[in-house]
C-alpha cells in the first residue's frame, strides 16, 4: 500500500501526457465546437466537409487512455456474447470502428476468426486495420457476423447499413450495441457525430435498409443501452 508521502510524488511522464491530451482536446473543441443539425429523430454533428469529419473522428485515440476500458469491456462483452444461443467457434467476425480492438479480443476469446477496422487503429495494431465503415474493403457476402458499438460516430448511417448488408453472408448476423438516446436523457459527447432520440428509431434505419431485428437485450456496460441482433432479409438484397 502507498503511503501519503509516496502519493504526492509527481510522475513527470504522466503529467505531460495528461497536459498534452488536455491541450489537444481544447484545440479540437475550438475547431469543431458543438453545432448539430437536427433531422427528425436524428441529430448530425455539423462538419464543413467529410475530411473535417474524418479529422475529428481520428483524434479520439490520442486524447484518452483506454487501458482499463480494454480489460473491463472485453470481459463484459465476452460474457454477454457467450450468453447468446450462438456457436461462436470458427465464425468470421468483422468489428466496425473497433479502435484498439477490445471487441475483437472478446470474439477471439470465444474462438472466432475476428478482425476490426477503424479510421485510427493506432500504430502496430494486431487486431484492427485501417478502414472506414462507410466504405468497407471486404468482399460481398463474406462475413458471418458484423459487430459495432460505434454508430454514434457515423457520418451517413444509411450508407453504413448498406455496407454491412453488402459484406454479410445471406444467413449472417449484425450485432449493434447502442447507448440510449436523448429521450432517455443521454446526450452525445464531444467525439460523437450522430445521435438518436431513442433506440427504436435507430432500429428502424436498419429495418428500412433490409434487416430484421430478431433479438433485443438491455445492457449496462460500458453504458446503459441495448444489444440488438439483426438478420438480413433475403429478398431485399
Ligand atoms: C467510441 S469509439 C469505440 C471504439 C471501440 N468500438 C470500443 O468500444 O473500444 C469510436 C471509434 O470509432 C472510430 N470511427 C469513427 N468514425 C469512423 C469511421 N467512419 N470508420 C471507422 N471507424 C470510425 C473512431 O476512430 C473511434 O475509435
Amino acid at each position: 500500500m502507498m503511503s501519503g508521502k509516496e502519493k504526492r510524488v509527481l510522475d513527470p511522464l504522466r503529467f505531460f501526457t495528461k497536459l498534452k491530451r488536455s491541450i489537444r482536446k481544447r484545440v479540437l473543441f475550438r475547431k469543431f465546437g458543438e453545432a448539430w443539425n437536427a433531422k427528425s429523430a436524428f441529430q448530425n454533428r455539423r462538419y464543413d466537409s467529410y475530411e473535417a469529419y474524418l479529422e475529428h473522428q481520428k483524434a479520439k485515440l490520442e486524447t484518452h487512455d483506454f487501458a482499463n476500458y480494454d480489460t473491463e469491456f472485453r470481459t463484459a462483452l465476452r460474457e454477454r456474447l457467450d450468453a447468446l444461443d450462438i456457436v461462436w467457434r470458427g465464425r468470421t467476425v468483422l468489428c466496425l470502428a473497433a479502435r484498439i480492438g477490445t471487441e475483437v479480443k472478446a470474439f477471439l476469446d470465444l474462438g472466432c476468426f475476428a478482425i476490426g477496422i477503424d479510421l485510427n487503429p493506432g500504430k502496430e495494431n494486431r487486431y484492427v486495420v485501417q478502414g472506414d465503415f462507410h466504405d468497407l474493403q471486404f468482399a460481398p457476402k463474406s462475413v458471418d457476423v458484423v459487430y459495432t458499438n460505434s454508430l454514434d460516430h457515423a457520418f451517413d448511417i444509411n450508407r453504413i447499413a448498406k455496407e454491412v448488408l453488402k459484406v454479410l453472408k445471406p444467413d449472417g448476423l449484425l450485432i449493434v450495441e447502442a447507448v440510449h438516446g436523448r429521450d432517455q436523457g443521454v446526450k452525445p459527447g464531444f467525439f460523437e457525430s450522430f445521435f438518436w432520440s431513442n433506440i427504436d428509431e435507430l432500429i428502424r434505419v436498419f429495418e428500412n435498409a433490409g434487416f430484421k431485428a430478431t433479438h433485443r437485450t438491455p445492457l449496462t456496460h460500458p453504458w446503459p443501452g441495448e444489444a440488438i441482433c439483426f438478420h438480413p432479409i433475403q429478398d431485399r438484397r
